[in-house]
């Protein structure tokens, strides 16, 4: 950590000393003040449960400006990220911090494909599930079932070794993701196609069978790319942080990444996309645009515990950048595939507009947020429901991975341990049964 740029002092009412802190200024966003000697001078914790106003750690990869509606992917903006370059071009600038030139990207494209088939005993460990079980249980399952595959040949410590975890994991996603679609319908297992691009043989992977030739849509392809590289990282968020802490331990990287996976699913996270396609049908079946008032009235009411999905965002108090992109997405995935007419693109679109104009939503700073759009688009793509999170898993992992990678590699990493502010009995003794 570099020296102090300037020093905070925290004063006490109950007569304590004072005591100074170092704060330290970013390259931008706020200045943090370091407390880690705290403890060690006052005997004091601090307190801040959601991490609030807590940096958990020191990061050069994403940037968000939740005031402004910005994303920075090391340093570029996420609008120019997704018109001008391609995933596997945003996985290495996660990575390894520069955006390749035509020899490097040939090459880590190259190095990715290499790794895409899974070790054929996955379709076994596969079959131990229920065909109707939740692919984001089924995810779990299988990323942490790969740490056993790789588990003598990883050595955290070793750069090497975490580079070559890295490209298997963002090459094997695609393949479990679309595994855990084929299981599901009871279909075969497509293997990768390396000549494909790395949405092209998602795709293919998918919606191909043996039976039939499968040429890749060109116009989806590139929407699947683009949900790709919006959802790719989004610094310290719920899961990224859960990889940190459960890597923080030494652990597996490919476990560290289950843990991630199983943080995603729930829906103020990553199940959000799921959760706000079923709350769009399920207004839809209820009548549509015309109970959309009623629907908000709910939202409005806190005892409802109704909640407009796909709405809101810790760091963003603006509009989602990455929203603004998916709606355009949107826009030209449903006039390719002639669904111009959607009703539920037209509901969210009314959805959108009341909520924009709703004192309630203007005042707490609630816009849309990535999930309200990208359910409509991989409905349309034909991706079902409850694999929305599996695709944003698949995205996330790189991001999850450089981020892993970026601790482990830091030389002031710790194991994660917080603490707590304990409330519960003071020392008590136990009682015979009889007393109890
Ligand atoms: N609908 C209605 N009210 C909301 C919503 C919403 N979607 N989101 C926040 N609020 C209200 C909330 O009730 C609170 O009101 P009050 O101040 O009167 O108590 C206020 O806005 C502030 O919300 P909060 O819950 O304190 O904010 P948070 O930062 O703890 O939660 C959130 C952020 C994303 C969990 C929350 O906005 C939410 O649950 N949104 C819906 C789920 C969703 O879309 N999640 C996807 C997030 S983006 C993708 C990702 O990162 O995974």
């Amino acid at each position: 950590m570099k020296l102090a740029d300037y020093k905070a002092t925290l004063s006490f009412s109950n007569g304590k000393p004072s005591m100074e802190l170092p704060v330290y200024q970013g390259s931008v966003g706020p200045d943090v003040v370091d407390i880690r000697k705290l403890y060690g001078q006052t005997g004091m914790f601090t307190y801040d449960p959601g991490f609030l106003s807590t940096a958990s750690c020191q990061s050069t990869i994403t940037y968000i400006d939740g005031d402004k509606g910005e994303l920075l992917y090391r340093g570029y903006p996420i609008e120019q990220l997704a018109t001008n370059c391609d995933f596997l071009e945003t996985c290495h600038l996660l990575l390894y911090g520069n955006l390749p030139n035509a020899s490097a990207k040939a090459d880590f494209t190259k190095r990715v494909t290499r790794h895409t088939m899974v070790n054929e005993q996955m379709q076994f460990f596969m079959r131990g599930f229920r065909r109707d079980a939740h692919p984001m249980a089924i995810m779990t399952g299988l990323v942490g079932a790969l740490s056993a595959f790789y588990h003598d040949s990883t050595d955290i410590n070793n750069p090497e070794h975490r580079e070559v975890a890295a490209l298997r994991l963002i090459a094997k996603m695609p393949t479990l993701v679309a595994m855990a679609y084929k299981y599901s319908m009871g279909q075969p297992y497509m293997y990768p196609r390396n000549d494909l691009s790395y949405a092209g043989n998602f795709m293919h992977m998918m919606f191909a069978t043996p039976c039939e030739d499968y040429s890749v849509n060109p116009v989806i392809e590139r929407a699947l790319d683009r949900i790709f590289i919006l959802h790719a990282d989004h610094e310290q968020n719920a899961s990224t942080s859960t990889v940190r802490l459960c890597g923080s331990s030494g652990t597996n990287p490919f476990a560290a990444i289950a843990a991630g996976v199983a943080c995603l699913w729930g829906p103020a996270h990553g199940g959000a996309n799921e959760a706000c396609l079923n709350m769009l049908e399920e207004i839809q079946a209820s009548g549509g645009i015309a109970k959309v008032g009623h629907f908000m009235e709910q939202v409005k009411d806190k005892n409802s515990g109704v909640k407009l999905m796909g709405f809101g965002h810790r760091v963003y108090k603006n509009y989602d950048p990455r929203a603004k992109l998916m709606q355009e997405t949107c826009r030209e995935v449903l006039t390719e595939l002639g669904l111009e007419n959607d009703p539920l693109f037209k509901l969210s679109m009314a959805l959108e507009k009341i909520a924009l104009e709703d004192d309630y939503f203007v005042s707490r700073k609630l816009y849309p947020n990535v999930d309200f759009y990208s359910g409509i688009v991989q409905r349309a793509i034909g991706i079902p429901v409850n694999m929305f999170t599996g695709v944003f898993a698949l995205a996330r992992t790189v991001g999850w991975i450089a981020q892993l990678n970026e601790m482990i590699s830091d030389p002031e990493y710790k194991i994660g341990r917080p603490r707590q502010l304990f409330s519960g009995s003071v020392t008590r003794s136990v009682p015979p049964m009889a007393q109890r």
